[in-house]
């Protein structure tokens, strides 16, 4: 047994990261032999991606995918601790899964991802949910044959989770979810320190990749037919500070961008490692998308010292108006959160005069939820919640208002559309995103799919557009 230990997430060492190759042992390919899986995910686009080198492993070991939990021998959820209520409702899935192994004892049930990575939550489930099989985290994830192996071996529950990271493993497999769209992490963890954040206790120390090898990866989807790919890290723009050579994210999205991949995109980004180099980079080349989330998190100086963000509103409005003007047609979105401790009624009027200002693309805007062990979770919270749901409804009538404004740009304009599959709303249209990451429905038959087109845009609504090609 390995249990996360909080104290230990924190820190920082100064241990050389290595870079190390996956490989399964023979031993492990039988153990899903006439057996399926079922994975939930929940969270970002890490997490999704994470998914996707767990189920790829899965079937190394000959597990084969089901869309059916009722039916899984093995049910995985891979969990987000970012806010509160993405723990309730593991937790709430825990108890149907408990039912489905009251029934089906043979089940194999687990957590991975990083709720798995907080000493709080692995305490619970020793106590209260020990009837699981399989618990491992973030940094253990090339682990997963050898777990399952103990567990079934020992038939007992098999925790399995690294307080801190270790080495970056490379060619671990994965199973994408899209043949036309991938992700590819281009670094891992955070040591930012946001003071609401539990991203560096569960997701580590920052650790970039090796640029040649993601050069390669980019090549190979290149190669397999992809037609963009979407750069991850929690924060990207610091991608390179720890390496050994001096090579920035400038550089790497250059190096990208000269793969030819027809589109590039990069999330997420922090505004204070938003270097000019970058801007430039994204403004020369046209296959790196004119899209950018950047952040804001709140628009008080007040507010953004006590979340330990290291700008101001100022050079946040700064930073905004140079890629405005420096980037041709760029759309750019924002997260920002109500109700930090100790936000007054003029702090959240600073916020709305950022958003007033910004006109952003979109927001995905959350009411603070104080995270264990984190510095901001100790702050005195004394706004109401009834004060904290009424901010989060004002921004939002004023973020949907300008993102409607935002598309209703796009009337009658011609734009160019990765088609991605069947839209959700109608069979008869397809889905994709614009350059600037608008969702589209157009209507398009089936066999367009994987193509970039041209589309007119014939209709415009705050959440998505309409189009015909
Ligand atoms: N409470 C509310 N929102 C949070 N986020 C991160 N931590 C918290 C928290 N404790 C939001 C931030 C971040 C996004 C991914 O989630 O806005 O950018
Ligand atoms: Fe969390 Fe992002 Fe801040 Fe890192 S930069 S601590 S991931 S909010």
């Amino acid at each position: 047994m390995l249990i996360p230990e909080k104290e230990k997430a924190k820190v920082r060492t100064k241990n050389k990261v290595k870079t190390v190759t996956y490989k399964i042992d023979d031993k492990y390919k039988s153990i899903g032999k006439n057996k399926s899986y079922f994975i939930k995910t929940y969270g970002c686009q890490m997490n999704v991606h994470d998914t996707e080198n767990i189920k790829a492993i899965l079937e190394q070991m000959n597990f084969r995918e089901s869309d059916d939990m009722e039916k899984a021998d093995l049910i995985l959820l891979n969990t987000c601790a970012i806010r509160e209520n993405a723990h309730n409702k593991v937790f709430g899935m825990l108890g149907r899964i408990k039912h489905m192994k009251e029934k089906r004892p043979n089940i194999i049930a687990g957590i991975c991802g990083c709720m798995a990575q907080e000493e709080g939550v692995v305490d619970e489930i020793l106590n209260k949910y020990k009837w699981l099989d399989i618990v491992f985290g973030t940094h253990n994830i090339h682990e997963l044959p050898m777990i399952l192996d103990e567990n079934i071996k020992n038939k007992s529950l098999e925790v399995r989770v690294y307080s801190c990271e270790g080495d970056i493993v490379e060619d671990i497999p994965v199973k994408r979810d899209s043949k036309y769209k991938a992700w590819v992490n281009i670094m891992y963890g955070c040591d930012k320190f946001c003071t609401y954040c539990i991203v560096p206790y569960t997701r580590g120390k920052q650790r970039s990749r090796n640029p040649k090898d993601i050069i390669r990866e980019v090549e190979k989807l290149k190669e397999a037919g992809y037609r963009e790919v979407t750069l991850l890290g929690q924060n990207v723009n610091a991608y390179g500070k720890d390496l050994e050579i001096d090579y920035d994210m400038s550089d790497l999205l250059r190096d990208v961008a000269n793969t030819k991949i027809d589109r590039i995109r990069f999330v997420t980004s922090h505004p204070w490692d938003f270097t000019d180099s970058m801007i430039d980079v994204i403004s020369k080349y046209n296959n790196i998308m004119p899209y950018i989330h950047l952040p804001l998190q709140s628009g008080s100086n007040k507010i953004l010292k006590l979340m330990g963000r290291r700008y101001t509103k100022e050079s946040y409005l700064e930073l905004f108006d140079k890629i405005k003007n420096k980037i041709k047609n760029v759309s750019i979105t924002t997260d920002i959160i109500v109700g930090f401790p100790c936000e007054s009624e003029e702090d959240f009027n600073e916020t709305l005069d950022v958003v007033k200002k910004c006109k952003y693309d979109s927001a995905f805007t959350f009411i603070f939820s104080p995270r264990e062990g984190t510095p901001a979770a100790k702050m005195k919270d004394d706004i109401s919640s009834k004060e904290k749901e009424d901010r989060l409804q004002r921004l939002n009538e004023l973020v949907n208002d300008y993102a409607l404004e935002a598309n209703k740009k796009y009337l009658g304009k011609r734009v160019k559309v990765l088609l991605e599959g069947e839209s959700t709303k109608d069979k008869n249209y397809l889905m994709g995103y614009t350059d600037t990451m608008k969702l589209v429905n157009v209507k398009a038959s089936k066999d367009m799919i994987g193509n970039i087109v041209d589309v007119k845009i014939t209709e415009v609504h705050t959440w998505s557009l309409d189009g015909e090609m």
